[in-house]
């Protein structure tokens, strides 16, 4: 129930009493899943309430955030694909140009600190400035969105509801997006059910699950499916515009062809895989694990001994990444377009 003030006057000898709404933002939970670890303090200087939320929500379908209209972050990050980009490697951006990497998933974004494939933003405030500026994503700037939204009025109560007052900054726009994208939590797959003993896998997911601990798990670490650390996995580095990954960040000669190592829950719907996309089907990646690992001086050195896997085993592991997929997050009506839920 909204809470209102009380205030009274006294005007020409009668009392007058009228009932002020208090738009006092409502505070929410991070929803932490059992069993999970405790997620980073991402929403410390920025609370996570219900307005700052649904005003982020708003500003990630909106195209204004983009110069020409067309490209709101919603147009790389598709919710039936957990928030990547459904069947391309590079995401189309302003002008017809492409982005350079492959947009992952955007879930789970509280249990890491560290954002992009190489890890270039500690913060997702920071992080978004980056797809709004650049020339080949959305081509704006902040100051020009600010001009836009400044004039629409449904925005000036949001940001009212949302900080307290209906100043529209560049700076609360990178909150209100971080609190949305900061909610997207996903955590109510096949393999959740399982482990909760609410559903159990067939014998083939079983035995995927059994391989997975055997040969994945040392990086995709459950429950999240990533440590959240930067390894060389045995890609073969690009022959026309090899993409160093970690280095280009730290500028440490053996972070070379480091990435981060993804999540894989809901890697049943984010095809192609990898930071370059080349992988269009799990199939292919178990390949890359089985046969295809390209030694190099910073691989990681669990890669070093080849994983042995024959088809059954390559058909069982698949399956098991299939249970990580999460519908009631790709269904989600809150995480969609406002005005659906
Ligand atoms: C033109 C396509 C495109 C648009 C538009 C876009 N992104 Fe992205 N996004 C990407 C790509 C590609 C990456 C990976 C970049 C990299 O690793 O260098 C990415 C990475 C991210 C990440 C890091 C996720 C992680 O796990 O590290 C976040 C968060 C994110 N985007 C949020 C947003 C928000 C918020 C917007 C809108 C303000 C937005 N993106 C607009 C393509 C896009
Ligand atoms: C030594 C650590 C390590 C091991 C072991 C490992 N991975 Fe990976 N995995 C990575 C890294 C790092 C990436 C990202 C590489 C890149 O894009 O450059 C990755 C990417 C992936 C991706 C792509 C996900 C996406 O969103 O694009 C899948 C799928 C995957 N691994 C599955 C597996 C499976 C299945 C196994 C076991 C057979 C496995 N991994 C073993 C480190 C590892």
């Amino acid at each position: 129930m909204k809470k209102l003030l009380t205030l009274s006057l006294m005007i020409g000898g009668i009392l007058w009493t009228t009932l002020i709404p208090l738009d006092k933002p409502k505070l929410i939970k991070l929803p932490v899943p059992p069993g999970w670890p405790e997620p980073y303090a991402i929403f410390n200087d920025n609370p996570l309430t219900e307005e700052g939320f649904l005003l982020g929500r708003k500003l990630f379908y909106d195209g204004r955030l983009s110069k020409d209209g067309n490209f709101p972050c919603a147009s790389c990050h598709e919710q039936k694909a957990a928030f990547a980009t459904f069947d391309h490697d590079f995401s189309h951006g302003f002008g017809g140009a492409f982005t350079t990497r492959n947009a992952p998933a955007l879930q789970n974004l509280a249990w890491s600190n560290a954002y992009n494939w190489d890890g270039a933003f500690p913060t997702l405030e920071s992080q978004a400035v980056s797809p709004i500026t650049a020339a080949n994503e959305m081509a704006e700037d902040l100051d020009s969105i600010v001009l836009k939204l400044r004039t629409d009025k449904e925005y000036q109560t949001m940001f009212r509801k949302a900080f307290g007052s209906k100043e529209i900054t560049s700076t609360r726009i990178l909150k209100a997006l971080a609190q949305f994208s900061g909610m997207l939590v996903s955590a109510s797959s096949k393999y959740d059910q399982v482990l909760m003993g609410k559903d159990s896998f067939n014998s083939s997911e079983q035995r995927g699950y059994e391989l997975f601990k055997l040969h994945c798990e040392s990086c995709h670490k459950e429950p999240l499916f990533t440590d959240n650390s930067f390894r060389n996995n045995g890609l073969k580095p690009d022959t026309h515009e090899p993409d160093y990954g970690r280095v280009g960040v730290t500028g440490v000669v053996s972070d070379s062809l480091r990435f981060r190592v993804p999540s894989l829950r809901n890697v049943g719907v984010t095809q192609p895989y990898m930071h370059d996309g080349r992988f269009y089907s799990l199939h292919k990646v178990i390949e890359h694990y089985s046969s295809g690992i390209q030694k190099s001086a910073t691989l990681d050195s669990i890669l070093l001994k080849p994983i042995a896997l024959d088809p059954r085993e390559k058909y069982d592991l698949e399956r098991f990444l299939y249970t990580l997929t999460d519908s009631t997050f790709l269904t989600n009506p809150s995480f969609g377009p406002p005005g659906a839920d």
